[in-house]
């Protein structure tokens, strides 16, 4: 049998009159149930954060210290909120406001950025990967490859703009971050930009919109899952959503005004051979105000062979526990199939008793 395609975006779903209750196929509370209840405040603002104007402190000891909170809540979470990133408030503003703009075009138009195969360099949609999935997700995106090549929807008028200025910023902020990472693995500063070929990294914008649900307890926006990559930086407007998995609890995620959200993703996971685990992370729905968030991923070069970095795996005690694959190849399988915890990572682990 053919599997069933949403006919319709969740966003038209959402504004059909007195919809009151969702369509079945919208149903994912029996495949995931919400488990451990979302945990108390005092769980959301142990968070960690970190200062980015410190990574590049003249000052060797604050720089130091900068770079151990940034490892650590590397190794601890896989998540943190970075603050003093030097991306301009208004700026961050315009990506919310064009994505408003892109999801708020007419259906036809918006038809015409409809991708069909993962590695087109422009694609709208609606939940991860519909011709795979049991249940859809409360979610319509927007994925667009904005490095090495940069891309872009024509419209909405001024979004290109905003997203090339954007994406140019939020890489500056992953590159000093990975810098950071590289030191903190006991690598040089340069070791992890040029093993992975960060010149030529590969960055998506990912834009997402999930639309208010009537029934937010039965929906999900986005499944647990973790990211392909190295590090995810992701902007929302002022709507959560986002829950990290973190000791086995979902921490519910109250972003501090302006701050980046930060992931860690599988390709940091091998890079650093199991260090920096890749974070799972989930997105819930509600019946009050859409959400908008932006996520810009940052990954190596789409041709790099990604394995465990080689001065990390030359003890016998710590042999390599990930094999080599081309991290296009690695972004095409977790693309092309159903989104699901970390079901690619555990494809390219080695199993040792
Ligand atoms: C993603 C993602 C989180 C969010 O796009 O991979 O996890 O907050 N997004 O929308
Ligand atoms: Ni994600």
């Amino acid at each position: 049998m053919a599997p069933t395609q949403p006919a319709i975006t969740v966003k038209i779903l959402s504004e059909s009159p007195n919809l009151k209750s969702i369509p079945s196929n919208y149903v994912n509370s029996a495949m995931y149930p919400s488990d451990s209840p979302a945990s108390d405040p005092i769980d959301s603002n142990s968070i960690p954060t970190v200062d980015f104007s410190l990574l590049n402190s003249t000052d060797p000891h604050q720089r130091s210290e900068a770079i151990n909170s940034l490892n650590k809540a590397c190794q601890d979470w896989g998540f943190f909120m970075v603050v003093n990133h030097g991306i301009p408030e208004n700026l961050m503003k315009e990506v919310i406001d064009g994505t408003q703009g892109f999801f708020n075009m007419r259906e036809e138009e918006k038809k015409e950025f409809e991708g069909k195969h993962v590695l087109d360099p422009i694609r709208c949609g609606t939940s991860f990967n519909a011709s795979k999935e049991k249940a859809f997700f409360w979610r319509d995106y927007l994925k667009v490859f904005v490095h090495p090549k940069f891309h872009s929807p024509s419209k909405p008028q001024g979004y290109s703009d905003t997203m090339s200025e954007y994406s140019e910023k939020t890489r500056e902020v992953a590159k000093g971050l990975l810098a950071g990472i590289s030191e903190g693995l006991g690598l040089e500063e340069c070791f992890l930009d040029k093993a992975l070929d960060m010149k030529s990294g590969f960055q998506i914008f990912i834009a997402n919109y999930y639309p208010r649900c009537p029934q937010p307890e039965l929906a999900l926006g986005m499944p647990p899952h973790s990211d392909h990559g190295l590090l995810t930086l992701i902007i929302q407007n002022q709507v959560g959503g986002l829950q990290v998995q973190h000791q086995g609890k979902w921490i519910h995620v109250n972003a501090l005004p302006n701050s980046l959200l930060v992931n860690t993703g599988d390709h940091l996971e091998i890079f650093s051979n199991g260090k920096y685990k890749s974070n799972v992370h989930r997105v819930v729905v509600n019946n009050t105000r859409p959400r908008i968030s932006v996520a810009v991923a940052h990954g190596p070069s789409l041709e790099a062979i990604v394995s465990p970095a080689c001065p990390l795996v030359q003890s016998e005690s710590n042999p390599p526990a990930y094999i080599p694959m081309k991290y296009k190849d690695y972004m095409e399988l977790q693309q092309s199939n159903q989104l699901h915890q970390k079901s690619i990572l555990e494809q390219v682990k080695i199993l040792r008793n």
